[in-house]
């Protein structure tokens, strides 16, 4: 049995959302979605097995560098999953784990996406146990973070694979070779946000508009899959734009209602359609945050960055693409 094993599993960006959640036991959406894994955008987990008596222990890397116990609501947020991977393992163990992050947590970045993939690919590995990619999505969706699922597999990935039971899994549509896409993102909040996603799930079904962003899904989900698999940036770029649109005016529209703009997210928005009218290849999508994704092409990537990064609101920039999934590495945190 490996006794410590370490993960760096990464963030993603959704093209058509997971906003609402219908099964809050399995962690099921009331739609598919579909994402691009990111690369740069990390999260790096250690766990180490050690005796049950000894209780389960987490550090976390503070914004100063040092390896810190993570704060109470940080712990009890992971604890109920290590349960759950201890239920399936069917092991009497205690875990160490001790993480970090490459970007902003809790910004509306997908840091829980990267943060549950990581945790229960390490807890996996430690254990010395094997998974399928299927396997390793459903326990890292039961984590509560419907998005870690999408996050064991990389390239282009959509979840759940089916609506069929049996197809609650995330599949990859394509591989990050396929194509070559960046995310330029415009980091104009680090600070977490006020409403966590769970909170933006459970209200999504109140706003007048879930309904009938629900009936536009499957033209949506059809041509993004087209989109990807003919690499046709434009009409990805109309379809994404209009689903992170949709996810805003479903939280502004929400009972209560939930705004994660900052007037900076406008001001990038209005450059990012300057520069496709112009011809960049260029488009705009937003999770629960306020912080912009700028999905662009190879060629496009320095014209977006030198126009955003002029923004006066826009704290700096984070270069990401495509990626290749999570890796397993030896160089451990502790
Ligand atoms: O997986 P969660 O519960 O953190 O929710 C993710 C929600 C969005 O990031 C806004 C959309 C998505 O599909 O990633």
């Amino acid at each position: 049995m490996t006794a410590k094993a370490t993960v760096v599993a990464p963030a993603n960006i959704a093209f058509i959302k997971y906003w609402g959640t219908q099964d809050w036991d399995q962690t099921l959406p009331f739609n598919p979605s579909i994402s691009m894994t990111l690369r740069e955008c990390v999260t790096r987990t250690t766990v180490e097995l050690i005796e049950r008596s000894e209780g389960d222990s987490v550090l976390l890397r503070t914004a100063e560098g040092s390896l810190e116990p993570a704060a109470e609501a940080f712990r009890q947020r992971l604890e109920p999953h290590l349960d759950r991977l201890r239920r399936w393992a069917g092991e009497e163990v205690a875990f160490r784990v001790a993480t970090e992050n490459s970007f902003p947590m809790g910004a509306g970045m997908a840091s829980s996406a990267s943060g549950f993939a990581a945790l229960t690919l390490a807890v996996v590995a430690a254990l010395g146990k094997q998974t399928s990619g299927e396997e390793a999505s459903v326990l890292a969706r039961l984590s509560g973070s419907g998005s870690a699922s999408r996050s064991v597999l990389g390239g282009y990935v959509r979840w759940p694979a089916g609506e069929e039971p049996g197809e609650e899994h995330a599949v990859q549509l394509a591989s990050a070779d396929h194509w070559d896409l960046r995310d330029v993102v415009a980091v104009l909040q680090e600070q977490a946000k006020e409403v966590s996603s769970r909170e933006g799930h459970e209200r999504a079904p109140s706003s007048p508009y879930f309904e009938p962003r629900q009936k536009l899904l499957p033209d949506r989900l059809e041509t993004v899959t087209q989109a990807i698999l003919a690499r046709d940036f434009s009409s990805l770029a109309q379809t994404v734009e209009e689903e992170a649109i949709d996810l805003h005016l479903i939280a502004m529209s929400s009972h209560p209602p939930i705004f994660y703009w900052r007037p900076g997210t406008l001001e990038v928005l209005a450059a990012i359609r300057l520069l496709r009218q112009d011809g960049v290849e260029v488009c705009a999508t937003m999770d629960a945050g306020a912080n912009v994704h700028m999905i662009c092409t190879p060629d496009s990537e320095a014209a977006v960055a030198e126009v955003v990064g002029a923004i006066t609101e826009v704290g700096y920039l984070i270069y990401d693409g495509v990626g290749q999934g999570p890796r397993t590495i030896e160089e451990h945190l502790v």
